[in-house]
């Protein structure tokens, strides 16, 4: 780390920042907005990761533009990455295992994988077992949020076993995306299903990156080891292309009793 990066507060992999690029800020204007929304918060880290799916275009030269113009903007409060959201269309995975690194957090092996409402699971895992063979690790974005995961969380721990990672939305864990999510994110973090936290922030007004209400809502079901493990360790650990400090096996035999009783 340089002498310009700030000690490590909360570290956020999931953030829609930059103007103009998807439905995040859509002005100069929102995305400072933003930026002191995260710094206020507590953020030090942050990985920009605009949409890659039907309706928004990722393209990483053109976006790492930008992102220096927002590291100006944000001086040295925070520092921020270049990653994207991949949709896990078919053209989408087909360039990731190609060229990886051209859509992963930071360059690394990590790359946060967006899934379809509703999806056929047989074909998603094989979609994922090609990225993993590509070498790169697949990051599940917001699964407590999806339909599927939620009627059939058995499918999260196949997944999770094939050697993915499941990251959770913030705002989750205080409701913003409902009692169902609610419920589901606080059985995901119980069962040691939950590998990372991130604010999936959009502006500073819409799904704001309130890390402190998860870390404080975490804190209280799991403890603080457990809150800095999943707001701090890990995402860090992901942004420096590390294996994650915290790192719970899923276990073969008793997972899907475990998952079933914490089902709905
Ligand atoms: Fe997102």
């Amino acid at each position: 780390m340089n002498a310009d990066t700030p000690a490590p507060g909360w570290v956020d992999t999931h953030l829609h920042l930059l103007p103009g690029v998807d439905d995040g800020p859509a002005s100069w204007d929102d995305t400072v907005a933003l930026l002191e929304a995260m710094v206020a918060a507590g953020t030090t880290h942050a990985v920009a990761t605009p949409h890659a799916n039907y309706q928004f275009r990722f393209e990483r030269e053109r976006t790492e533009a930008l992102l220096q113009q927002a590291q100006a903007l944000a001086g040295e409060r925070l520092r921020l990455y270049l990653g994207c959201e991949l949709h896990l269309s078919y053209e989408n995975v087909q360039q990731a295992v190609e060229t990886p690194k051209q859509f992963s957090l930071n360059g690394g092996r990590y790359l946060l994988v967006e899934f379809p409402e509703f999806f056929e699971r047989g074909a998603l895992g094989a979609a994922l077992e090609r990225l993993r063979d590509a070498g790169t690790v697949p990051v599940l974005a917001h699964p407590e949020r999806n339909p599927v995961f939620q009627q059939h969380p058995e499918a999260l721990d196949d997944y999770l076993r094939q050697g993915c990672v499941a990251q959770l939305t913030a705002s989750s864990f205080t409701g913003r995306f409902g009692k169902r999510a609610q419920q589901f994110s606080a059985a995901l973090l119980e069962g040691e299903r939950a590998h990372v936290v991130a604010s999936d922030g959009h502006s500073a007004q819409q799904r704001a990156p309130h890390f402190h209400k998860a870390v404080t809502a975490i804190t209280a079901m799991a403890g603080e080891e457990m809150a800095q493990a999943l707001c701090r360790d890990n995402p860090l650990a992901m942004i420096e292309d590390r294996p994650l400090p915290y790192c719970p096996e899923i276990p073969a035999a008793k997972k899907r009793g475990l998952l079933a009783r914490l089902r709905g």
